[in-house]
């Protein structure tokens, strides 16, 4: 594969179940995803939107097919190697968030950099910088229980850059937040994609469209649909 590929997927399948239970949660999936590219991944509730996202990111196991992550396979990867991998090359973003509440913000963003070994001074001075770029250097001190959820998950958002990584995965990142706080965390994503972050937003939000160059709909496990709506060949959705 060349450099520029940040994931690649051949045949990947998750299913759950067998017999009359099976599901096939990922059916077959062929996807490379570019360095820079901003991807949507939309589809309704069950169609196998979060199942991939884990498969690419390695949080979860294949049962058939082929991933590969910033040039390696990850579905044969040990344990202790694709944890490694994760930690220094994806920044997850959930729909809730998953920050640690005895922490405060600064503290959760920068827990990333100290446990992938950086120093402490030099974590806190990125965690600052980064809680500045996602307009919450005043709320460092807080408490997540503080926040409101915008600001928790541009908290998250700031912690999931934390590692500089080379792709930021994120599932529904709109999913728990009022409308105000869905156009911030939107800008958000719009200001990565232009800073050149590879990223692959799952989400049933169609407003997401607009920060990606591409967007893949899904059905069942597969893709339905697949457009590159940015430079000349797009469907006229923007
Ligand atoms: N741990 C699991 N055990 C059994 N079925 C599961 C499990 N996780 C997901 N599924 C099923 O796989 C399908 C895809 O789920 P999911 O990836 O969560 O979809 P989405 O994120 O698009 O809502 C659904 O039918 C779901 O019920
Ligand atoms: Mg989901």
């Amino acid at each position: 594969m060349t450099g520029s590929t940040v994931l690649r997927a051949r045949g990947l399948t998750r299913r759950y179940g067998e017999d009359d239970g099976l599901v096939r949660a990922v059916d077959e999936v062929d996807l490379d995803v570019p360095a820079g590219q901003a991807l949507a991944i939309m589809g309704p509730s069950g169609c196998g939107k979060s199942t991939l996202l884990h498969l690419l990111g390695g949080l979860q196991r294949p049962t058939g097919g082929q991933v590969w992550l910033a040039g390696h396979r990850i579905d044969t990867m040990s344990e202790r190697a694709l944890a490694r991998l994760r930690r220094d090359s994806v920044g997850f973003v959930f729909q809730s968030f998953h920050l640690m509440d005895e922490l405060t913000a600064v503290e959760n963003v920068e827990l990333a950099a100290l446990l992938a070994g950086r120093r402490p001074r030099e974590a806190r001075r990125r965690a600052l910088h980064l809680l500045d770029r996602v307009g919450l250097a005043d709320r460092a001190g807080h408490l997540p229980s503080a926040l409101s959820g915008g600001q928790r998950q541009r908290v998250a958002i700031a912690r999931a850059l934390s590692n500089e990584p080379l792709v930021v995965l994120a599932d529904e990142p709109t999913g728990n937040l009022d409308s105000a706080a869905t156009l911030d965390v939107l800008r958000l994503f719009e200001e990565l994609r232009t800073a050149g972050q590879t990223l692959v937003v799952v989400t049933h939000d169609a407003r997401i469209a607009a920060v990606a160059d591409r967007v893949i709909s899904m059905r069942d496990g597969a893709f339905a649909d697949d457009s590159q709506l940015a430079g000349t060949v797009h469907d006229g959705r923007r």
